[in-house]
């Protein structure tokens, strides 16, 4: 049995208005993965797990969910912080 991708990204491109935030990712993750998105404060971190999760719709490029088992971790609207990462997700 080889490596399973459970979550593929292609080509995102997401923009507020004129202000262009994501230009192209391309991310893979594979069953039993768990990466964390750091970073500074702007660069789209959140929005990328906003599309992950579904809760933004409109951007280009591709996302493919393979499974139902994929989580993203954001910072609203639930984020227990006297848990770990882990526990939250
Ligand atoms: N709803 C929105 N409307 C306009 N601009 C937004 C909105 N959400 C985020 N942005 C802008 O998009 C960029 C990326 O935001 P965000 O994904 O929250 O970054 P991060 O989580 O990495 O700090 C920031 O410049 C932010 O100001
Ligand atoms: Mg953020």
């Amino acid at each position: 049995m080889g490596i399973e991708c459970v979550l593929k990204i292609t080509n995102l491109f997401k923009s507020y208005g004129r202000k262009d935030v994501l230009c192209g990712l391309n991310m893979n993750l594979n069953k039993g993965e768990c990466i964390g998105i750091v970073g500074k404060n702007g660069p789209g971190k959140t929005t990328i797990l906003e599309i992950i999760d579904g809760l933004l719709m409109n951007y280009g490029g591709q996302v493919d969910l393979h499974g139902n088992n994929v989580s993203a971790l954001i910072d609203s609207p639930v984020f227990f912080s006297e848990f770990t990462e882990r526990d939250n997700i």
